[in-house]
């Protein structure tokens, strides 16, 4: 069996990558015509400590357009025995006799990793924690650069918040598996991409940059990978615009560059960039409808 659970990205080899991507084409296709009904006999359960509009409401999606049905908690921490002190790993012992896969989103790293440890069925992390991991989020980003362009090569910088972006540690570790790719992780200072995953792309010979300045790389990247940054977070808390896409900074981009975004965002992308060929953040999240289609096939099929 190739994939038991996904709790991090760095359970994907590039073969791997290229059969889940394989799939995801034909899940597009079988998307536009409605769905299947090939999964009807399986349920997926979500339970999600944390708010969400993509990721659950596209893995459910996912699952309606296999055909399949879906159990759900959106406030696992309020609506479910929790409440009551019931640990986690029993939460999941008793979700596996009742569905076929569960998808978790935990408050702590390594919630989604504690839950496989126990579970009978295949577990899938949606987001764990401050400075976890999002590993089906970093599939959809790497999927949508590859429907534009290959991944060998690639130049990105990844924008914001890094400390707590579980987003981006996900995306990095995946990148770390290409050749040639550049990394720039632009960020104030106290923000900065933390030392586990530099430490990773070091031994995986992986070129990268520690920036501050945003209008100095922007001008170089095949993609930006803008993500949150929070005003209130920043030491000086008038600078949040040295992070900050708009018109004018659409200007110093490449022509043919992307920008991504997992979303949601606050004042990190100007609305003035929503109509430029080059965002494809919409896009991306659509694709996660996609991607999480054919992941869940993956995991039943090679049971
Ligand atoms: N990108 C992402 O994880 O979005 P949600 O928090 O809405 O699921």
């Amino acid at each position: 069996m190739k994939l038991q659970h996904v709790v991090e990205s760095q359970q994907f080899t590039v073969p791997l990558l290229m059969e889940l991507f394989g799939r995801t084409r034909q899940m597009e296709k079988i998307a536009a015509r409605g769905g299947t009904n090939d999964y009807h006999n399986r349920i997926m359960a979500t339970l999600f400590y944390q708010p969400s509009t993509r990721t659950r409401f596209s893995f459910e999606a996912a699952m309606y357009r296999l055909g399949g049905r879906v159990l759900s908690t959106e406030q696992a921490g309020f609506f479910s025995s929790e409440v009551e002190g019931e640990q986690l790993e029993d939460t999941i012992r008793i979700l596996g006799g009742y569905s076929d896969v569960i998808v978790i989103r935990h408050t702590q790293a390594g919630g989604a990793k504690r839950a496989a440890q126990v579970s009978k069925v295949p577990v899938i992390n949606a987001g764990d924690g401050n400075g976890g991991q999002h590993p089906t989020q970093a599939l959809l980003d790497l999927y949508t650069i590859s429907r534009e362009r290959p991944i060998e090569g690639l130049s990105i910088a990844f924008i914001g918040e890094l400390d707590r972006g579980r987003t981006v540690r996900s995306l990095a570790y995946l990148l770390s598996k290409f050749e040639r790719v550049k990394i720039y992780f632009v960020s104030p200072p106290e923000m900065q991409m933390k030392a586990d995953i530099l430490e990773h792309l070091e031994e995986h010979d992986v070129w990268f940059a520690l920036e501050q300045d945003t209008a100095k790389v922007l001008r170089e990247v095949d993609v930006v990978y803008q993500t949150r940054i929070r005003p209130e977070r920043l030491t000086d808390r008038g600078s949040h615009g040295r992070y900050t896409i708009n018109a004018s900074v659409l200007q110093t981009m490449k022509r043919d560059a992307l920008i991504l975004h997992p979303l949601p965002r606050t004042v990190e992308i100007d609305k003035s960039v929503d109509e430029d060929p080059r965002a494809l953040y919409f896009r991306q999240a659509t694709n996660g409808l996609y991607v999480r289609m054919a992941l869940l096939t993956m995991l039943w099929d090679e049971q």
